[in-house]
């Protein structure tokens, strides 16, 4: 059968060589930036077997149907549509499993990248001098075009501090412009987070051991057509995939995540009581007010961090706060009961107490994730 499936094959591409490199281009709303990016392509790979291979999720402005309709008559040119799905990172890896091509090269969809750099990051991989090739911006020669200094100091820090959790020997670990070999993908491939923005990060951290790395300085440009998709969001993103890459080992991210949140909505807690005292209202019901308030506290805030990926939107937040006050009510009758069961056994106060905290917590997240944030 294999054997049929290559002499079929080998009528059919007769005197062309092997795909050498896939380019790997993420897109969400860069229509305008398409047509212009693929002819640069174009240009600066005429040394090499190629294709491209855009995964778009599902961009309201088309982008898909517009790279379908240039790929009718570019062989080079794929397309995977992700429905339902948004992020960077996730995007890059299945168009990376998209492809048998040996080498792969990821660049931005919106001509920031200096795609002149794409040859030589794929040759320093093709000649075995790295297993991963990486522009860079903050090597010599390298830069970012018209950055204010707040800007600056922002990605400075971040950069500073990818380093430091993943001591990493990359001088841009938020490059999302590299190339890499496909042994080196499938051995990052089983313990990637894929989470976020920073895929480079994700993959280097990933590997079993620190890759050989070459760097390629360039300047970042700035944007011509289209928006930045980075917000608020992708600094929480960035944070939790650190979290992922460094303590995720022994606790999950998004267990931890809720354990922060339930941390706060202890200080809400406190907070609420002391004011409702303040105010002359009584214990018992100041604990009422306070409990309640930290619940809503933490539905609110789980639901844009823990659960950022399954937010609840419009009607679905009563629905999902009403659900997590029962699961919470629950929770704490738990907590109270296998404290008072601790105690009963003579323990300390704070053991029992701790015991019925962890039993509680425990619940919470895991019905809180089967009920209110179910897939
Ligand atoms: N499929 C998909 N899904 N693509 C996305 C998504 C998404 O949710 N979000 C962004 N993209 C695509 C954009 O369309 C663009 O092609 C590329 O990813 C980068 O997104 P930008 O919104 O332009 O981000 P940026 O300019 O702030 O940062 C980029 O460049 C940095 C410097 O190299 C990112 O690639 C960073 O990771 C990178 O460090
Ligand atoms: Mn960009």
């Amino acid at each position: 059968m294999l054997q049929d499936i290559s002499a079929f094959t080998q009528a059919q591409t007769a005197g062309q060589r092997p795909l050498q490199v896939a380019i790997i281009v993420p897109t969400f709303n860069e229509a305008d930036n398409i047509a212009p990016l693929i002819a640069r392509l174009s240009a600066a790979l005429t040394d090499f077997q190629w294709e491209v291979i855009f995964v778009d999720d599902n961009s309201p402005d088309h982008t898909a149907d517009l790279v379908r309709q240039l790929a009718l008559t570019h062989p080079h040119i794929r397309i995977v549509q992700r429905v339902g799905r948004r992020g960077l990172s996730s995007a890059v890896i299945e168009g990376m499993l998209a492809t048998a091509a040996p080498i792969l090269a990821v660049i931005d969809g919106d001509m920031q990248h200096d795609e002149a750099l794409l040859p030589h990051l794929i040759r320093a991989v093709a000649d075995g001098q790295a297993e991963i090739a990486v522009g860079t911006r903050y090597a010599a020669g390298g830069g970012t075009q018209g950055w204010d200094a707040t800007r600056l100091r922002l990605s400075r820090a971040a950069t500073r501090l990818g380093q430091l959790a993943l001591r990493s020997p990359l001088s841009d670990p938020m490059s999302g412009f590299f190339a890499l070999s496909r042994e080196t993908l499938s051995a990052a491939l089983p313990r990637l987070s894929g989470i976020g923005f920073k895929i480079l990060l994700d993959i280097v951290a990933s590997l079993p051991q620190a890759p050989r790395v070459a760097e390629f300085p360039y300047q970042f440009r700035n944007r011509v057509a289209g928006e930045s998709k980075a917000d608020s969001q992708i600094a929480v993103e960035y944070l939790m995939l650190l979290a992922d890459k460094t303590i995720g080992r022994i606790l999950p991210v998004r267990l931890l995540s809720f354990l922060i949140v339930g941390g706060l909505g202890v200080g809400v807690h406190l907070a609420v009581l002391g004011l409702c005292l303040m105010l002359g209202i009584g214990f018992v019901d100041g604990q009422v007010a306070a409990v309640a308030m930290a619940i809503g506290f933490n539905f609110f805030l789980n639901n844009i961090l823990t659960y950022r990926d399954r937010r609840l939107r419009g009607w679905r937040i009563c629905k999902g706060l009403v659900s997590f006050y029962a699961v919470s009510a629950i929770g704490a009758a738990a907590n109270i009961g296998i404290g008072n069961w601790v105690h009963d056994m003579d323990r300390s106060w704070w053991l029992s107490a701790m015991a019925g905290i962890v039993v509680g917590a425990v619940w919470n997240f895991a019905a809180s994730s089967f009920v209110t944030w179910r897939k």
